[in-house]
């Protein structure tokens, strides 16, 4: 091959690893509400350094989204452009949408999801007085390694 033709296609190697490489792995699931907020579970998004209780609240599970998560920007720091991917559709008139298969930036999957199992944590509930939700995790989003 060229130097031509060589150079470019190694800057953009270097590109897409270092975007890959700079994703966090992050867990998506739900957390219990209470009081006000009684309609839950929420869905809550937290990074991989994080408490579940600590997570960013993404909104009622049961929400009337099509798509469910994947009609909302993923919660990751430094990275606005992040959609989350592959929901399946709500089924008319009480369904859920599915959870995130994957993880897309501009057009291009850069994390896929795993499911997780289910692990719960006690998280000290919104109402206070000493009372706690239960936080469950569902998937796992980890960065597509490439190369
Ligand atoms: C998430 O995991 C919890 C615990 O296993 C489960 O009860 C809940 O149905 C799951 N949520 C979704 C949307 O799959």
């Amino acid at each position: 091959m060229h130097v031509l033709q060589t150079l470019p296609l190694l800057a953009l190697t270097a590109t897409l690893a270092l975007s890959a490489a700079l994703l966090p792995t992050i867990h998506v699931g739900t957390i219990q509400t209470c009081g006000t907020n009684k309609y839950g579970p929420d869905y809550i998004a937290w990074l991989d350094d994080q408490s579940p209780c600590d997570g960013t609240d993404l909104g009622i599970v049961n929400s009337y989204r099509g798509h469910g998560l994947c009609d909302l920007t993923a919660p990751i720091p430094d990275h606005p452009e992040l959609m989350f991917s592959g929901c399946a559709e709500r089924v008319q008139p009480f369904g859920q949408a599915g959870l995130p298969s994957g993880v897309m930036e501009n057009g291009n999957q850069v994390m896929e999801c795993h499911e997780a199992g289910g692990q719960e944590t006690a998280c000290p509930s919104p109402c206070g007085q000493g009372q706690t939700v239960m936080a469950a995790s569902n998937v796992t989003c980890s960065p597509i390694q490439r190369y």
